[in-house]
């Protein structure tokens, strides 16, 4: 297949892991008999310092034109001002938007091979493996905001969460078809106990529940009970679906428990056109351009993409296998490393594309 996609490698590290995933990638096509096309487009801080904007519109252009686009992160201390006019996160949230991006799949799964490299005991991580939902494209991010002065001259600031029926049907509706394909387990995190919007998002994945997905194993759980689930029995999850902030802080706690950042792996997808592809993690400026930053979640999300936008689903679980074999193999970079050697990001690079053509 001829396919085009988007590389954004941004700020930080971005830019020395999406220089490894390309290289799998061009070696996936080799060996599959495909061609890809890249185009390199800016995004985040390096859009800001060259362009003034954080979303060039010819990268919106370029991105929506494309088959698949494929971002490193974006973000660092240079930008950080909460002051500033505009900020990096700006045009991540925008191109999201502007894509209708609308459902994150966040899957989290252990590599036996790293069970070292988790903070927690072996029993609690063993076996885990959930994917999440997390609504990308509603919520507390997008709703209204505003920030006043009142007369006694503090401030106020407001944010307002909204979510509607069909924002909520749409995430659920995606999520039980992946449960589906899997253990058939569901469970979706609100906070109706509290929140008129999680009222609404709890009746509303039940309504869907009951209509399509009756054959699931359904249940609802808290947020703040969400968060304790996770570290004392995520085994028990399969698919989780939740909203935006929920789904942002859920995301990072449960990336802790494989013990690295450095390896998960996230889609944002529409109901159409080209999906997003990046690793969860940021753009890790403490380590940028030392060449030590782990490439593998990026590598991982180049497999998400050839699976969903792609349709190239033999290719997607060949490249999972490598990166599985280099890590059985005892490769590591310097995050997840056990004492032993260290690779660089290009060596790790190398390791995956030696699995490819092993
Ligand atoms: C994420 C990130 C983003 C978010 C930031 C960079 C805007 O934390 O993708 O989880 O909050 O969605
Ligand atoms: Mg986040």
């Amino acid at each position: 297949m001829d396919a085009n996609i988007v590389l954004i490698p941004g700020d930080g590290i971005g830019p020395e892991i999406i220089a490894e995933a390309q290289r799998v990638l061009e070696v996936v096509a080799t060996r599959f008999g495909h061609s890809f096309n890249f185009t390199s487009c800016p995004l985040g801080g390096n859009a800001i310092d060259n362009f003034g904007t954080a979303l060039p519109d010819e990268t919106l252009e370029a991105c929506g034109n494309s088959d698949s686009i494929l971002l490193g992160a974006v973000g660092g201390p240079k930008w950080d001002d909460p002051n500033a006019k505009v900020r990096p996160e700006q045009g991540l949230l925008k191109l999201r938007k502007e894509l209708a991006l609308f459902a994150n799949l966040r899957p989290l799964k252990m590599y036996s091979a790293l069970a070292e490299a988790s903070p927690l005991k072996p029993e609690y991580i063993e076996g885990v493996d959930i994917l999440f939902f997390r609504e990308l494209t509603g919520g507390i991010y997008f709703g209204e905001s505003k920030r006043e002065t009142l007369d006694d001259g503090s401030e106020r600031a407001v944010n307002e969460m909204v979510y509607t029926t069909s924002e909520i049907e749409r995430i659920v509706r995606l999520a039980g078809e992946a449960a589906r394909k899997r253990r058939g387990k569901l469970t979706s995190v609100d906070k109706a106990n509290v929140l008129e919007v999680s009222r609404l998002w709890r009746s509303v994945a039940q309504s869907v529940v009951d209509a399509d997905f009756s054959d699931l194993n359904y249940d609802v759980v808290l947020v703040d009970a969400m968060a304790m689930h996770l570290i004392n029995r995520a085994k028990d999850f399969d698919v989780v679906v939740t909203g935006n902030m929920f789904g942002d802080i859920l995301t990072d706690e449960g990336s802790m428990l494989p013990g690295s950042l450095g390896l998960l792996p996230s889609a944002s997808l529409g109901e159409s056109g080209p999906g997003l592809y990046e690793p969860i993690h940021g753009s890790a400026p403490d380590i940028a351009g030392q060449g030590i930053a782990n490439p593998l979640a990026t590598v991982l999300a180049s497999a998400m993409m050839l699976d969903h936008s792609l349709g190239l689903t033999d290719e997607a679980r060949a490249l999972e296998e490598v990166v599985e074999n280099v890590l059985n193999a005892g490769h590591r970079t310097a995050d997840i490393a056990d004492g032993g050697e260290t690779l660089s990001t290009v060596e790790m690079g190398q390791k995956v594309i030696d699995g490819l053509n092993g």
